[in-house]
């Protein structure tokens, strides 16, 4: 694997050198969540990183989540499945989006940028016949996390869920957020990281159970050229415009916010 240093700045606005490695193979989507990371390549299959390497898994998939909600997935057709001992369970519903980043409750958007969540008293049973909530508006990616909910519509416009808990999924209330993002990830910490039409990726800074829709977004990265990021356990995973995966070390936590 081919180690190197990439340039990123820090909240502060000086400039680290942040130790990345290129990861074999080429994805168009992943996700980072709950110390593991699942994703899926053009082709659809699907891998898992497990002992340094990618681990194929059964099925095809065109989005994948790993979360508190456990293992999600939905297919070309938008078939929405659940990883259960390695096996994919198909449920009831159609999303081409899928997050099972928050609380274990799960969120996501149809192919009509239709809103959707699912409360964790439904995604905790093992019913596959699933009561999901729809959410008015219209977003093409919406990602939960401890602190709440975050969205981009197709103008890339942002949005934040207010007052969504478990098993109140549906929340009240949209705040729109300043900047424009083609998609946006919480991670299991609670941190909010994009990606805009430029491909550079950006972190929202000031986020705490007091003021969870954070205070500004910084560009964290110099080299830019990504469509998709995610954060997980100490690490940055992004896909580059041509599928390369790349895993730097951002340990910036969640405490360093908000010294
Ligand atoms: C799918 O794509 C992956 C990654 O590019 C490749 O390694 C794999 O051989 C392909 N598999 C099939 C079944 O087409």
């Amino acid at each position: 694997m081919l180690r190197f240093i990439c340039l990123f700045l820090l909240y502060s606005g000086a400039i680290a050198e942040l130790p990345c490695t290129v990861m074999p193979g080429k994805l168009k989507q992943l996700d980072a969540g709950n110390g593991e990371v699942y994703g899926v390549a053009d082709n659809d299959t699907i891998y898992l990183w497990h002992a340094n390497q990618w681990a194929r898994i059964e099925g095809r998939l065109i989005h994948v989540t790993v979360g508190p909600a456990g293992v999600w997935g939905v297919n070309k057709e938008n078939y929405i499945y659940r990883l259960n001992n390695f096996n994919w369970i198909q449920v009831s519903g159609r999303l081409k989006q899928i997050d099972a980043g928050g609380n274990k409750f799960l969120s996501g958007a149809n192919s009509n940028d239709d809103i959707y969540c699912l409360n964790q008293d439904a995604t905790t049973s093992p019913a596959t016949s699933l009561p999901y909530v729809q959410i008015d508006g219209k977003l093409k990616h919406y990602a939960c996390g401890p602190f709440g909910c975050w969205g981009v519509n197709s103008a890339n416009e942002i949005y934040y869920r207010n007052q969504v808990t478990p098993n109140a999924c549906h929340g009240t209330s949209w705040t729109r957020v300043d900047g424009s993002l083609i998609m946006v990830e919480v991670g299991t910490d609670g941190s909010v990281f994009g990606v805009n039409a430029d491909g550079s990726v950006y972190k929202r800074v000031g986020i705490c159970p007091k003021n969870p829709r954070g205070t500004s977004w910084i560009q964290i990265d110099v080299c830019n050229g990504f469509k998709y990021v995610s954060h997980d356990s100490g690490f940055l995973w992004l896909i580059s415009h041509n599928g390369n995966v790349f895993r730097c070390e951002y340990a910036d936590s969640m405490l360093s916010d908000l010294l």
